[in-house]
């Protein structure tokens, strides 16, 4: 398949996966983003994924979104060049205003393309995007190729949780066993349910070995919900 078309089947996925609205999966993720990135979260990056970072080392938000990230790394390392990568027009377009030394790039992290070179980054973060992947092995293998010795790479993604507690949080019984209840509404739950319930935590830190990376630390967020890696080159 060619690039382009690579491109074009991946933001078709994406915006089935944002529910078919992307100006909506936007706003969720420039809403949630300050709670997420709060005291504890900076001091958790400073600790263990700056740890090993000089200045002028590149830094990288893979699904950056509309860039919020990006845009504070790059406030926060002046010397270094910041990037994102995201597949989907409607967050790229709709970036927040960034920093000179801060680059959003469109690029399908199903096979990155991007050119970034070789052993220049000190720090990449993938928070809450790998499970949109149809598959995370390129990017892992890209990131790899990416970092310099000693570089850390944090990866904050949902773990499999049991199908009822997802369910008793998301729909009433009626929603799912009503009779009026259609067969699309119940496809639709089934398909949320596999999307954002893809990896055990023991999956990803095999894909992340397999890749090369030690794991540094590893914790979970929100009951369990969520994994939380740090990875070292
Ligand atoms: C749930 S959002 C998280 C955004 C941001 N990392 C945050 O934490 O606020 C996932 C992001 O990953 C991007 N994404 C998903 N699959 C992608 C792919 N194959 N290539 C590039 N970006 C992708 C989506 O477009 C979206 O912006």
């Amino acid at each position: 398949m060619n690039m382009s078309s690579q491109i074009e089947k991946t933001q078709a996925q994406l915006l089935k996966h944002h529910g078919g609205n992307g100006y909506q999966a936007s706003l969720m993720i420039a809403n949630s983003y300050d709670v997420r990135h709060d005291h504890a979260f900076w001091q958790f990056w400073d600790e263990t994924v700056a740890c090993h970072y000089q200045s002028g080392d590149g830094v990288l938000d893979l699904g950056a979104g509309i860039g919020q990230f990006v845009r504070d790394c790059a406030n926060r390392y002046p010397e270094s060049s910041v990037y994102g990568i995201d597949a989907a027009t409607y967050m790229v377009n709709d970036a927040v205003i960034l920093p000179d030394n801060a680059t959003i790039l469109l690029d399908d992290l199903n096979s990155p393309q991007a050119a970034i070179p070789a052993n220049s980054l000190g720090m990449v973060m993938a928070n809450n995007m790998v499970h949109e992947l149809t598959q995370p092995i390129k990017m892992f293998k890209a990131t790899y190729q990416w970092l310099k010795p000693g570089g850390r790479f944090c990866i904050i993604d949902p773990i499999r949780q049991p199908l009822q507690q997802q369910f008793d949080k998301a729909y009433s019984q009626k929603q799912l066993w009503g009779d009026e209840t259609s067969v699309e509404a119940l496809e639709n739950a089934f398909e949320y349910f596999l999307e954002h319930n893809r990896y055990h935590a023991e999956d990803l830190i095999y894909l992340l070995e397999s890749a090369g990376f030690k794991v540094a630390d590893n914790s979970t967020l929100l009951k369990g919900k969520f994994i939380r890696l740090v990875v070292e080159k």
